[in-house]
């Protein structure tokens, strides 16, 4: 291997900037040479490169976003996109890549590999952390923290004006990001799109309520159920409260990595290199029980549920 390209794709995550350090400082250290490819497939479809200088990347290590610029391709998902993405490979004579992103991205070089035989290693980089084969995705620990800092924001003025608060996280249909935040900042409630179980003792417990203390109560995205709907269920069973919405959306996609993800980025960019180096093709490289672990595409697009312990702890606390 002589040529690496590197993309970012679909949902920006905090730490991708250090996986792209990573990545440039372990091919110059075995003589490779790394390019960038631009706003994901898109830049994979355009021939949109730049090039990757260590001595820059060292200081993005703790910014969050990508600068590589990140898109979901509609092009690529056609047969047409992908033959002039093999193309561009080709003409610029990269012979491996590297794929940091979520579930999309993972799905999209599982169609690729069935046209172009370079070998692809994919990253896990989403904040939902819903990919099989690693304990975590890239950016999801600090997206949690972004989510708990402000719900514990929110808990001040909460507590202040005796309000009940439906804070909405993201996770798209996973809810992990709900389960981990609402497990850490005490909430009253949690509700996950896994835990199959209704909000019908939500609002038993709501109907109870003596509006005496703040009540927050955390929601997943992919819930059924959704946070208007939700709000307006509540006023039902107990018009006395006072009630707000709160959508904590794509503030928990931004700001700095965390320790945990920029280290993350660390691992998984110098693996994948050496991955690549060893011959292998077409898998993930994930983080199982603290040991880097690789897991073929098609593993990796089968949703990650929600273990029995975190179930578990939802019926204790979030209850
Ligand atoms: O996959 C990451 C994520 O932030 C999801 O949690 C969310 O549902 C989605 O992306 C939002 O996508 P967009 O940035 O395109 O609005």
């Amino acid at each position: 291997i002589k040529h690496i390209g590197v993309f970012t794709s679909g949902g920006d995550s905090p730490g991708m900037n250090a996986v792209l350090y990573a990545i440039a400082k372990a091919a110059e250290a075995n003589g490779i040479k790394a390019t960038g490819i631009r706003k994901g497939y898109e830049g994979l479809i355009d021939g949109d490169f730049m090039s990757l200088e260590t001595h820059q990347l060292q200081k993005l290590v703790h910014k969050g976003g990508t600068i590589l610029k990140t898109a979901r391709s509609k092009r690529f998902m056609e047969l047409e996109g992908r033959k002039k993405a093999l193309q561009t490979l080709k003409i610029n004579n990269i012979d491996a890549l590297i794929a940091i992103g979520g579930d999309g991205t993972f799905r999209g070089l599982l169609a690729f590999s069935e046209i172009c035989d370079i070998p692809f290693i994919g990253i896990p980089g989403t904040i939902d952390n819903d990919i099989s084969g690693t304990d975590y995705t890239l950016g999801f620990d600090s997206a949690v923290n972004t989510a708990i800092e402000n719900i514990d924001k929110i808990r001040d003025t909460a507590e202040s004006h005796n309000r009940v608060f439906v804070i909405e996280l993201m996770g798209r249909d996973s809810g992990y990001i709900a389960i981990h935040s609402g497990l850490v900042v005490g909430a009253d409630a949690i509700l996950i799109p896994e835990s199959g179980r209704d909000f019908i003792y939500l609002l038993d417990k709501v109907k109870s309520y003596d509006s005496e203390d703040a009540f927050l109560i955390v929601v997943s995205e992919g819930d059924e159920i959704g946070a208007e709907l939700l709000a307006s269920k509540i006023n039902e069973v107990n018009s006395s409260v006072d009630l707000r919405i709160t959508r904590l959306g794509h503030v928990q996609r931004g700001g700095n990595p965390s320790a945990l993800d920029r280290m993350l980025g660390i691992r998984f960019g110098v693996a994948a290199v050496e991955q690549l180096l060893n011959g292998n093709k077409n898998k993930m490289v994930g983080l199982l029980n603290n040991e880097l672990y690789l897991t073929p595409f098609e593993e990796v697009v089968k949703q990650h549920q929600v273990n029995d312990e975190l179930q578990k702890l939802l019926e204790l606390f979030g209850k």
